[in-house]
């Protein structure tokens, strides 16, 4: 199945992102496999990779790829959030390429899978677990993560300040966990993500968080601001299986940082620790 998207609402998303790339300082993220750093594979043309250079010999990189805010082929668009989750322990595949210009589509999320799905555990990427491949983007690019829900390979979805922008039913026939992370009710994107929230199926594990932030978020803060500190966690979560870092989004440490959290269903999210 493929979700049906209306090209309007994209573009009002994408009109809604202001941060450029002068307001940007560069971090490196401070998690465990830190330093992070991104760098361009000529096997992959039109995409940004961002890793860990601390990998310890027999740990396993789980795998996230990425859509930018505006769908936007600049990959450094969230470049300090996206630092930071690679920092904790992930193999980021973004769709776009440093400063580059144009747009990005779904298609190149589904060829970075393929891509990571052929390479993994050989050569540069002899440490990458592609057992575990997550879909996730901003504002637009959410719905490029969303576009991969029904694909096998795919674990999970974040949706960051974003939502479905049509076809809001196809939420009610999710069966895969589905983490929303959005800037409150002046964030564009919040009334979508509430309703695919509310539309998804008992027995999926769902969880939302709100931050009053609005809809740019945190993302170009440094180490991606709360954004990135709830995101860290989310990777050694849901990706890496430490339930420790997983009751930061459910316990006090989201709340105490003002996120209004809900969730149901969680019982049923068991990740294997990595
Ligand atoms: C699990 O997550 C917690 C909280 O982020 C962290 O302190 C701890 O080092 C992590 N454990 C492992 C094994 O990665």
């Amino acid at each position: 199945m493929k979700l049906s998207l209306p090209a309007i609402g994209l573009a009002a998303l994408a009109a809604a992102t202001p941060v450029t790339l002068d307001t940007r300082q560069q971090t490196t993220g401070n998690g465990p496999f830190g330093p992070a750093h991104y760098y361009t594979n000529g096997n992959l043309n039109g995409h940004t990779f961002f890793a860990p250079r601390n990998i310890p010999a027999g740990a396993k990189l789980p795998v996230m790829v990425w859509g930018n805010g505006a769908c936007s082929a600049d990959s450094l668009g969230q470049g300090n959030f996206l630092l930071q989750l690679a920092s904790h322990g992930v193999l980021v595949i973004v769709s776009g390429t440093p400063r580059g210009g144009g747009s990005t589509n779904a298609d190149m999320m589904r060829r970075a899978i393929d891509f990571i799905s052929r390479e993994a555990g050989r050569g540069q990427f002899a440490q990458v677990d592609a057992s575990r491949i997550h879909a996730a983007g901003f504002s637009c690019g959410g719905t490029e993560a969303y576009q991969q829900i029904n694909d096998q390979r795919v674990s999970s979805i974040g949706i960051w300040s974003s939502g479905l922008l049509g076809g809001y039913d196809q939420a009610r026939s999710f069966r895969k966990p589905v983490f929303f992370f959005l800037g409150g009710p002046s964030d564009i994107a919040y009334g979508n993500g509430e309703r695919d929230y509310n539309y998804m199926p008992g027995g999926t594990p769902k969880w939302k968080g709100n931050l009053n932030v609005g809809h740019g978020g945190t993302y170009h803060e440094y180490n991606g601001g709360k954004f990135g500190t709830i995101g860290a966690r989310w990777v050694e979560w849901v990706m890496r299986g430490n339930t420790t870092a997983g009751q930061f989004l459910t316990g006090n440490g989201a709340r105490a940082d003002g996120w209004q959290v809900v969730s149901q269903d969680l019982q049923n999210l068991n990740i294997n620790p990595i």
